[in-house]
């Protein structure tokens, strides 16, 4: 075997390092190594790749590189037992494909005016003159969006127990009171609801009840007209034949209402940045979007090609998963000159293939024009990861994506509070911007 060089230092040591300034850390052993480098953590090497030859490595040669589950069981107490995450095999590619049909074309079209009403309702609440912090309202916005999507929930009691109860646990998921445990599965000690880890137990079984009154609901009302996923699952046979239990239904939920939230919250309010720190990419896409009528049917506001290229440029630059879950050699491999063995640990890195100055000149400058000029390869440009583990909700988080900004852009008029540039800061999987985004609202136009 012989693999990338790397850093000596210890892997605690060098995690510590990432977690403080993970883009500055990648940048570092960028310059130091190259854009593939190993660390070790113990005896396991974990290859850091982040060029177009080894992504396409990693996403297509699926029988020597398998995106196993395992490697994500640290994860398991958020996305549970039987989630996609930790799912690998037949039954995560059977799993995925199950719930990307009601994800997907003309089936998520259907969402297309609720996400613009739900902004709206969202920023109508704010008032004229006082700051905001973006991320977490982009966050109710992306919950709603989410709930509607999975569920087909957008009123009604069981919806708004649904929506406070997914707010207080997600947000609790990401205070240390649960990032700590997670990392260290000692701390996992459920000590009753006053405890720690106990509360987010308790949450999680008050999760556990509501879904399960809506599946028993829905089994016994059956809609087979209905479009979303819980309705697909209902329906839907497992890889051995059978209905899928009620277990299986709500174990694929947590992975899906993470990304869902928080993935698209982090890419919109990224786009609040870079919009509004720019002020000739504003008034290009204002005037875009204005070339449009009054109310404007959702599908031509998708089909804008600069907020296409606005919303590429803004996954480039900062992606909101900085990496790709992690993949293990399973046979003997070559990546790039280098031989694997089995055991060893690959991760994507998106940040590092993104910045690559051959791809994208001047990589830090935020410029969509670069995607009206050049079309990219899915090795090239991957905010969604590739291969086995490809992000379900891509087409969703575009969609959603270019309604919400179009809606806040043309009825709002906002405001960044501070001219620092901001820096992503790693929240679970995701990098939302380290402040979370202070802004005003100028004026409703
Ligand atoms: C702009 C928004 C989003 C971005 C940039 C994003 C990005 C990603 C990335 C990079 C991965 C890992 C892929 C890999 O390892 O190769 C991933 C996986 C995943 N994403 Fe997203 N995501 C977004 C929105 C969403 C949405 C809206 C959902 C839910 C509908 C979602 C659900 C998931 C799930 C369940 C996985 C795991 C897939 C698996 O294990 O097979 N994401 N996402």
């Amino acid at each position: 075997m012989n693999l990338p060089q790397g850093p000596k230092l210890p892997d605690w040591w060098l995690w510590m390092q990432f977690a403080a300034d993970p883009l500055g850390f990648l940048d570092k052993m960028n310059q130091r190594y190259g854009d593939t480098f190993t660390i070790m953590s113990e005896s396991t090497p974990l290859i850091f790749v982040g060029n177009p030859q080894g992504m396409k490595q990693i996403f297509t040669n699926t029988t020597e590189i398998i995106a196993a589950g395992e490697l994500n069981k640290e994860a398991a107490p958020l996305v549970g037992k039987n989630g996609l995450l930790l799912l690998d095999g037949l039954r995560h590619r059977s799993r995925r494909q199950l719930l990307m049909s009601p994800l997907h074309g003309t089936k998520i079209r259907t969402y297309g005016q609720q996400i613009c009403d739900v902004t709206e309702k969202v920023m109508n609440q704010l008032s004229i003159g006082k700051s905001f912090l973006a991320y977490p309202t982009m966050q109710k916005i992306t919950l709603e969006v989410i709930l509607n999507t999975l569920f087909g929930l957008h009123q009604g009691d069981r919806y708004e127990q649904l929506k406070q109860l997914l707010t207080n646990l997600m947000n609790y998921a990401r205070s240390p009171f649960v990032e700590i445990p997670l990392s260290f599965p000692f701390l996992q000690q459920d000590l009753g609801r006053w405890s720690p880890w106990g509360y987010f137990r308790y949450l999680w079984r008050q999760f556990d009840e509501l879904i399960y009154a809506e599946i028993s609901d829905r089994r016994q009302q059956p809609n087979p007209d209905a479009n979303n996923v819980l309705c697909e699952l209902i329906f839907a046979h497992n890889e051995t034949g059978e209905l899928f239990t009620n277990e299986e239904i709500r174990d694929l939920f947590p992975s899906l209402l993470f990304g869902g939230r928080d993935a698209s919250a982090t890419a919109i309010t990224w786009a609040l940045y870079w919009i509004h720190r720019t002020p000739t990419v504003r008034e290009k896409l204002l005037k875009e979007i204005k070339s449009l009528s009054n109310s404007p049917d959702p599908m031509s506001i998708v089909e804008l090609p600069y907020l296409n290229a606005v919303c590429h440029e803004i996954l480039r630059i900062y992606p909101t998963q900085v990496v790709t879950f992690p993949r293990r050699v399973e046979l003997p491999t070559n990546l790039m000159g280098y031989k694997l063995s089995p055991g060893t640990v690959i991760i994507g890195c998106i940040y590092l293939t993104h910045q690559n100055p051959e791809l994208y000149p001047q990589p830090q400058q935020f410029q969509p024009e670069r995607f009206l000029e050049k079309q990219y390869s899915p090795y090239e440009f991957m905010p969604f990861g590739g291969g086995a583990r490809r992000c379900p909700g891509e087409a969703l988080a575009f969609f959603e994506m270019k309604l919400v900004l179009a809606t806040i852009l043309s009825r709002y008029q906002l405001a960044l509070t501070n001219t620092q540039p901001e820096k992503p800061q790693p929240q679970g999987a995701n990098y939302p911007p380290a402040s979370r985004l202070k802004m005003v609202l100028c004026k409703i136009p």
